[in-house]
């Protein structure tokens, strides 16, 4: 089937089966290789993109469900204000040690400072609480979303 989606602000096409999860989609047929693959199931979270503002996770989204919806990827993220802050705040404190999961972190942490500018602790933690991290890189991701709420 043929799907035109809209991601980072661009149109793509894509010719693919309905049941491709997002996550495939954007890594194999986009060359969009910075959300990545962990857990496959939607519980680890390194696979999340936002879906309409929304963090979801692409591993479990099949492609016939995107429909119209806009599309940000770790790569587009940084053309936001909320995106460029969180960005440089990760630098700024070095938050990931291995890095995998740093991709959805971003994401997640995004749609949340999106939606609650200025983010309480345990706001951040219940916002934070679907993305694990192996390297347990939690106290410099809270701090770094702190700084990037200002
Ligand atoms: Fe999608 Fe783990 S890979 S939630």
């Amino acid at each position: 089937m043929n799907y035109t989606l809209t991601i980072n602000g661009k149109r793509r096409s894509v010719d693919v089966a309905p049941e491709m999860p997002l996550l495939w989609v954007l890594r194999n047929e986009l060359g969009l290789v910075g959300s990545k693959f962990g857990c496959g199931m939607g519980v680890c979270g390194a696979c999340t993109v936002h879906v309409d503002g929304q963090a979801q996770r692409s591993c479990s989204l099949p492609i016939s469900d995107v429909g119209t919806a806009k599309i940000v990827t770790i790569e587009g993220v940084g053309a936001t204000p909320v995106g460029q802050r969180l960005q440089k705040a990760w630098l700024d404190i070095d938050v990931a040690q291995c890095g995998y999961c740093q991709a959805g972190q971003i994401m997640s942490a995004a749609a949340l400072l999106q939606q609650t500018p200025k983010p309480g602790h345990e706001d951040i933690v219940s916002g934070m609480s679907g993305n694990i991290c192996r390297c347990a890189t939690y106290d410099r991701i809270q701090k770094a979303i702190l700084n990037a709420a200002g």
